[in-house]
């Protein structure tokens, strides 16, 4: 495994971060695996070196958290542990969801006693909250790592103008600015290479790409993307722009460079966010030991200069997906 440094965090993670999107019940989503698979599938990712680990509390409506917490007792201090708040945990209460300081305080407690931690290592706001102001929310993070429930605050997709306006308020008012940027980025959406991603490297803020594998599009032809269950049911990805603009072609492209290297598609598309200098760590997304397997192997790919022009010429702006 590679270690890199998290932003400006000076904590090393695994250059590989596990998505726990995944785990919990299938209850939730049909594809999610359920306990003992998911303890199985993060057991191998420790003994592949995996150190760094992503959830948030609306994943499997907290099972995730359930999940992840019971897969990392005993060993919790080795481990970078990363929550998320925002969504609203219960319909008949609204104070569950958004970031004002009472649901923040009461959603990261919540989300720590399933995980059976004292502390996160990062929690980040999935999503910005129109509704409360930005002052109130950085205060509310801040005043989280002084009383030792999260180590650092990070945020989710969001316009850059927001995440600007995010760190000069923490600056302003003598507060712990976002140490991490988790965005939607991969070969088939790099809408944030326009502004997110240099603004991240001006600040030192880590980036941690959430769906690097297009949610499975980068990860096989596209005209077989249906034929998983996640494919066939996941109605975010069907969301997600990607083939519009060139992406048909993108897919085309990882799918031949994929044959010529005589690897996999999802290395390539790995691959690829491991030659980018702005990412730290992409938080891949996976059922399969042998997937997560794959990915790490991925780590030892080298794409020259003219592979990653290859795989990114035929990209064209799309719209903004992720946020709003
Ligand atoms: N902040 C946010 O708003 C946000 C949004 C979405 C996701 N996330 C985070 O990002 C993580 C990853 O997201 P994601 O699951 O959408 O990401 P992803 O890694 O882009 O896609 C996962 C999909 O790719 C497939 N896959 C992975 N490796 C493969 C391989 N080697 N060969 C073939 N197929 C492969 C998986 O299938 P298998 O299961 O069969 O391997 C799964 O269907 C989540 O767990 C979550 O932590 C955050």
């Amino acid at each position: 495994m590679e270690y890199t440094t998290l932003g400006d965090t000076g904590m090393e993670v695994s250059r590989i971060c596990l998505g726990c999107m995944s785990f919990g019940t299938s209850d939730w989503r049909e594809w999610v695996l359920d306990e003992d698979e998911g303890l199985e599938l993060v057991e191998r990712a420790i003994e592949l070196g995996i150190n760094f680990f992503d959830t948030a509390n609306m994943y499997s409506d907290g099972e995730s958290e359930r999940v992840l917490g019971k897969a990392l007792e005993g060993r919790r201090d080795e481990m970078v542990v990363a929550s998320k708040v925002y969504f609203q945990m219960d319909d008949d209460d609204p104070n569950s969801g958004g970031l004002g300081r009472k649901a923040i305080e009461q959603e990261l407690d919540n989300s720590l006693e399933r995980l059976g931690m004292d502390t996160l290592d990062l929690l980040q706001i999935h999503r910005w909250d129109h509704d409360t102001p930005i002052e109130t929310t950085m205060r509310a993070l801040d005043d989280a790592i002084r009383r030792g429930k999260t180590r650092y605050v990070g945020g989710s997709s969001m316009w850059a103008h927001q995440f600007a306006e995010a760190q000069y308020t923490a600056d302003s008012l003598g507060l712990d600015r976002f140490a991490t940027m988790q965005n939607h980025y991969n070969l088939l959406y790099r809408e944030e290479e326009r502004e997110m991603l240099p603004l991240c490297e001006k600040f030192g803020v880590g980036v941690i790409p959430w769906s690097p594998l297009a949610r499975g599009y980068l990860a096989r032809p596209h005209e077989e993307f249906d034929a998983t269950t996640r494919g066939e049911s996941d109605e975010h990805a069907k969301r997600h722009p990607y083939f519009e603009g060139g992406g048909q072609e993108v897919n085309e492209r990882v799918q031949e460079l994929a044959a010529e290297k005589d690897v996999k598609m999802a290395q390539i598309a790995l691959a690829w966010q491991f030659h980018k200098d702005w990412v730290d760590a992409p938080i891949v997304g996976t059922t399969s030991i042998e997937h997560l397997e794959d990915a790490v192997e991925a780590l030892d790919i080298k794409l020259s200069d003219s592979d990653v022009e290859y795989l990114e010429e035929p990209y064209q702006p799309v719209r903004i997906s992720g946020h709003e």
